[in-house]
C-alpha cells in the first residue's frame, strides 16, 4: 500500500511502542491520529510530530461511543482510514493466589481481558467498519491494514501473568479469524508479539533489572528497540502478501517462568 498521504490511528500512540510507532509513520509521510486516554501528553506528542500531520483524539479503547467519535473526527480531518495499529495495553502481574493464600481479585483479570482483548476488538471492527466503505487501492485492491500488539506472554505467560498473558494469548488467537472474515473486503491483519523492548519505563530500571530481563534475550542480547517494533509495522503495511500471522519480535528469547 501508498504509505504517502496514508491515514494511520495509533492506539496507545502516546508512549512506548504506539510512540516510536507514530514517529516512523510520520516520517514515512502517514497522517497519524493518537488514539490515548492523556490529554496532556497527547497535545505535546502533536507539536512534537506537526500539528498539520497529526491529531490526539482521547479515547478509551474500550468504550465505543469514545471510539466512535474519534474516528468521526478522524474522517473528517484526513479521510479514509488505512492502518490501524493497536498498541493500547497494560501489563498487571498477580499471582493467582498470594502470599496468605487469598485469590486474586477477579476485577483485576477483568480489567486487563477488557483493556487489551476486548479494545484491541473494539477498535478494529469499528474501524473495519469504516475502511470495507472506502475505494480499494493500488495492484492489489486492498482497503487497509490492521496491525495488533500481543507479546511473547502470549506464548509463554510467566508467573503472576495469568491475566496478561491471557489477553495476549486472545489477540494471537484472533488475528487468523479476523483476517479470514475480513479478506473479501481487501483488508489485511497481522500481529507482532514483542519480547522485552526498551520502552522508557524499562529503559529508566537499573541496569542490574535490565540485565535480568536480558538474560535469556540470544541475540542481540539487548532490549528490543521500540523503532525495531515500528519497522515491522511499517514492513507488514508494505508487504501486501503478509496476512492472518503473528510475528515475534523477540531476539530468539522464550520467557522462563520468571
Ligand atoms: N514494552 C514491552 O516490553 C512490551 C512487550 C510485549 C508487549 N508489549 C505490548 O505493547 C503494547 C504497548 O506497550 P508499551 O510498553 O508501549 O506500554 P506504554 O505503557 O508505554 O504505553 C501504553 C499506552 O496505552 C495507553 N492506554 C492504556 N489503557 C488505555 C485505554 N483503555 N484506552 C486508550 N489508551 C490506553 C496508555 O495511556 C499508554 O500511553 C501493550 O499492549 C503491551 O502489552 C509491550
Amino acid at each position: 500500500m501508498n504509505l504517502e498521504g496514508a491515514t494511520a490511528i495509533v492506539t496507545g500512540g502516546c508512549s512506548g511502542l504506539g510512540h516510536a510507532t507514530a514517529i516512523k509513520l510520520r516520517e514515512a509521510g502517514l497522517n497519524v491520529a493518537l488514539f490515548d486516554l492523556n490529554e496532556d501528553l497527547g497535545n505535546q506528542r502533536v507539536s512534537e510530530l506537526g500539528t498539520a500531520n497529526t491529531i490526539f483524539c482521547q479515547v478509551d479503547v474500550r468504550d465505543e461511543k469514545s471510539v466512535t467519535q474519534a474516528l468521526d473526527q478522524v474522517s473528517a480531518e484526513f479521510g479514509d482510514i488505512h492502518l490501524l495499529v493497536n498498541c493500547a495495553g497494560i501489563a498487571p502481574a498477580k499471582r493467582l493466589l498470594d502470599r496468605d493464600g487469598q485469590p486474586a481479585p477477579l476485577e483485576s483479570f477483568q480489567k486487563t481481558i477488557d483493556i487489551n482483548l476486548v479494545g484491541s476488538f473494539n477498535v478494529a471492527r469499528l474501524v473495519a467498519a469504516r475502511m470495507a466503505l472506502q475505494n480499494p487501492q493500488g495492484e492489489a485492491n486492498e482497503r487497509g491494514l490492521i496491525v495488533n500488539t500481543a507479546s511473547i506472554a502470549g506464548y509463554e505467560g510467566q508467573i503472576g501473568q495469568t491475566a496478561y498473558a491471557a489477553s495476549k494469548g486472545g489477540i494471537i488467537g484472533l488475528t487468523l479469524p479476523m483476517a479470514r472474515d475480513l479478506a473479501p473486503l481487501g483488508i489485511r491483519v497481522n500481529t507482532i508479539a514483542p519480547g522485552v523492548m526498551g520502552t522508557p519505563m524499562v529503559v529508566a530500571m537499573p541496569e542490574k533489572v535490565q540485565d535480568a530481563l536480558t538474560a535469556n534475550v540470544q541475540f542481540p542480547k539487548r532490549l528490543g528497540l521500540p523503532a525495531e517494533f515500528a519497522k515491522l509495522v511499517i514492513h507488514m503495511m508494505d508487504n501486501t502478501y503478509m496476512n492472518g500471522e503473528t510475528v515475534r519480535l523477540d531476539g530468539a528469547m522464550r520467557m522462563p517462568p520468571k
